[in-house]
């Protein structure tokens, strides 16, 4: 039977991962995948994920199965971390999921379940394990034009225009903050439009959210999702903890689904709980055990927000310093976008033979589509980058 399967195309980031890990040179720079790297390029593990491990450990009595839906402890803090108070806790159905990428693969499970026909319209561009997970489940992805290559911001008449087109019964996939991989974002007066849109058409959003807390700040970074969620009859929420409490390897995320009726909640839980049980049975609990313990102390959450303070504020000195630096040696101003972008990416907007060359001539690693990984940097590379982005000519 195994002579019958066909090569699988390989993930550009996961294969740029392994070619920079091949690379003997000592100069090189990886800017690919989206980890957060210190200082010295270490992705730690953060202080108060560490101690809740450490209580975790001396405290923890069984490892017997929690729920389908995982501990319902879990979902309560991560509610209250995405949504506040911005939906009633009755409105929402949620479960666990192994990471942020296992909460959008059974989205679109729901989403195929629910409405067999609705296409899914995507950003172009868009985390490109979006459109290989639709290609493999056979949902087709209809891309709205969201990146503009000349200004490196959103185009936003472009994307408007394109949402005008969805139909009822269709999911616009939306990025909550840090757009990933373009690092260009809507302000709130520009998401109300969207949302006043989605509402006028009858198109469901579906908010991928795996960066919060890593562009202007916990709070500010949740507004866009709280605004959907509370303005639109429904929308289903993708949430990761992989980035913002480093736990990328334990699989920690939340599939929420929120409705403006909650008669509908115990339907939607119900669905949630089947698709897990379909898919893995009971979700991995114990980043989210770590997770639950951090967001619960008041200690450790202080902690935890003031280190991923220090994680976002690092990130946008490195964006200050980049862009002050290509400004310098190209006596231009067209790097600014650097500093305006949020979150852990940038696309410079550069063809795919200048990603090749920085690779090849600097031993510069970034996603083919131009997509730099801004912590992947520190004080001492951003010159070398910034030099080498200039005389590749870009
Ligand atoms: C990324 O975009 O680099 C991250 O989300 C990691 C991944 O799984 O692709």
């Amino acid at each position: 039977m195994f002579e019958n399967l066909k090569e699988q195309p390989a993930d550009k980031i996961l294969t740029l991962m392994a070619a920079y890990r091949e690379d003997p040179r000592d100069s090189k720079i990886d800017l690919g995948v989206g980890v957060y790297k210190d200082a010295s390029g270490n992705t730690p593990v953060m202080r108060a994920i560490k101690a809740a491990e450490k209580q975790l450990w001396e405290q923890e009595t069984t490892k017997a199965y929690t729920g389908l839906a995982g501990d319902p402890g879990f979902a309560d803090a991560m509610i209250d971390l995405v949504l506040g108070k911005a939906v009633a806790r009755g409105n929402i159905a949620a479960a666990a999921t192994p990471g942020g990428t296992g909460a959008v693969r059974q989205a679109f499970d729901l989403i195929r379940m629910a409405n067999p026909n609705a296409k899914i319209h995507v950003s172009d561009p868009t985390w490109p394990n979006h459109l290989s997970i639709m290609k493999h489940m056979e949902i087709e992805a209809v891309p709205y034009r969201y990146f503009d290559s000349e200004t490196r911001g959103v185009n936003f008449d472009g994307m408007i225009e394109d949402l005008k087109k969805v139909n009822a019964g269709d999911v616009v996939l939306v990025h909550g903050c840090c757009h990933n991989p373009t690092g260009a974002n809507l302000n709130m007066a520009q998401w109300q439009e969207v949302v006043d849109l989605l509402i006028e058409k009858g198109a469901m959003p579906m908010v991928d959210i795996a960066y919060q807390g890593f562009g202007d700040g916990l709070e500010e970074d949740a507004q866009a999702v709280r605004l959907i969620a509370s303005s639109c009859p429904e929308t289903l929420i993708a949430a990761s903890c992989s980035k913002n409490f480093g736990v990328y390897r334990e699989r920690t995320g939340l599939l929420m689904a929120v409705c403006n009726d909650p008669a509908k909640q115990k339907l939607n839980q119900g669905t949630l709980n089947y698709l897990n049980r379909q898919n893995y049975s009971f979700p991995p609990d114990h980043g989210a055990r770590l997770v639950t313990m951090v967001l619960t102390d008041p200690a450790l959450r202080a902690d935890w927000a003031l280190e991923l303070e220090e994680v976002r504020n690092s990130m946008l000195g490195l964006r200050s310093q980049l862009a002050s630096e290509l400004q310098r040696l190209s006596g231009s101003d067209r790097f600014g976008f650097i500093a305006q972008h949020r979150g852990m990416f940038s696309r410079l907007g550069a063809s795919a033979e200048l990603v090749e060359k920085l690779r090849v001539d600097h031993a510069i690693y970034m996603v083919g589509d131009s997509r730099l990984n801004i912590a992947g940097l520190n004080k001492d590379s951003v010159p070398i980058l910034a030099d080498a982005i200039v005389k590749v000519g870009i």
